[in-house]
């Protein structure tokens, strides 16, 4: 790993930070762009060399980022509206000709294979988001390998699916008793430990060629509400109400409609075979085990 070069990551939130740790006590150096003076401080302090910019503050390039020859880590969400990622337009804007990386990792989501009834979905489905906010990562998607092609950086993208772990669980969504959807309607999802995604993002750096796409979730998936069920079960809460989703839809946030509105297996066998990552928490159950006993460890 210490053989690999520099690495900068745009977006560099709980994910990216959780993966600076990993890069600077492997010995790499790793920069970051933060948009805020207060999240540029904290990577300071965490050992990253930070470069100040927001990619939505115009279309104008953001100077100075160290992208020459870097692994580009690009895990900025696209914004709130529109059809189109204009933050990814604006970094790929950033990077003058003589300074392209050596690779960009670009974190997707599930959400670009749009509602597929429960099917199970290989790497070879067809993507046809349903929601706009699934056809902006699909943008992306589309944006960073053309530009990629066009400049001779290799992009291997990962299909991510629900991130849980620590911080990163409905715990209040459960307090406040909002229901679920009931089964049979309940949509079918998976999930990935955030410890695990960093694995793979690290193996799909060392082991991702160019034009890769991977699936990235755990061995086990299963309902949504089966999931908040496992959650309330494990940190000792009401289990939530189940509904109807035509009652849901009258009562729940439109965000909320729309994820339950999509339903899909994941096969992830491209995942295991081509990047041999050991999953640490390949069913829910060990990683929520691990996330109370953390919990509890941490009072
Ligand atoms: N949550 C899930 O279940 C899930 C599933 C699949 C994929 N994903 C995606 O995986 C990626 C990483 O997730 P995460 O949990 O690490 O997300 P996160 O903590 O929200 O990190 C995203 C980072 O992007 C930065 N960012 C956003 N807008 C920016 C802008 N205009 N200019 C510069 N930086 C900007 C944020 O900056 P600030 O720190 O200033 O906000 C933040 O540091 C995201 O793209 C997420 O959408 C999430």
């Amino acid at each position: 790993m210490s053989a690999l070069g520099p690495v900068l990551i745009i977006g560099c939130g709980d994910v990216g930070l959780r993966l600076a740790r990993q890069l600077l006590a492997s010995g790499r150096p790793v920069s970051a762009l933060a948009r805020s003076a207060e999240r540029a401080q904290e990577l300071r302090e965490a050992g990253l060399q930070v470069v100040e910019g927001d990619l939505d503050a115009g279309d104008h390039p953001i100077e100075g980022l160290p992208s020459a020859g870097a692994t580009v880590y690009y895990l900025a969400p696209p914004p709130g509206g529109g059809t189109v990622d204009t933050r990814l337009r604006v970094f790929l804007g950033s990077i003058e000709p003589g300074n392209e990386p050596a690779k960009v990792i670009y974190m997707s989501t599930t959400g670009v294979y749009g509602d597929c009834g429960g099917a199970l979905i290989d790497e070879t489905a067809e993507a046809k988001p349903t929601t706009a906010r699934g056809q902006r990562r699909l943008d992306a998607e589309n944006l960073l390998r053309q530009w990629g092609n066009l400049r001779k950086v290799a992009v291997v993208v990962l299909r991510v699916a629900g991130i849980y772990g620590p911080g990163k669980l409905p715990l209040n969504r459960l307090q406040e008793g909002q229901p679920v959807i009931d089964d049979p309607e309940a949509p079918q999802t998976n999930r990935i430990h955030v410890d695990d995604l960093v694995q793979v993002c690290l193996a799909a750096e060392e082991k991702g060629e160019d034009g890769d796409l991977f699936n990235v979730c755990d061995d086990e998936g299963g309902t949504m509400s089966a999931y908040f069920d496992a959650v309330a079960d494990a940190f000792s809460l009401p289990r939530p109400a189940r509904i109807p989703m035509d009652q849901a839809r009258q009562i729940l946030s439109p965000l909320m409609i729309s994820y339950f509105s999509e339903s899909r297996r994941l096969d992830n066998r491209r995942m295991h075979e081509r990047l041999r990552v050991s999953l640490r928490y390949p069913r829910l159950a060990e990683g929520l085990a691990a996330l109370v006993a953390e919990t509890k460890e941490n009072g």
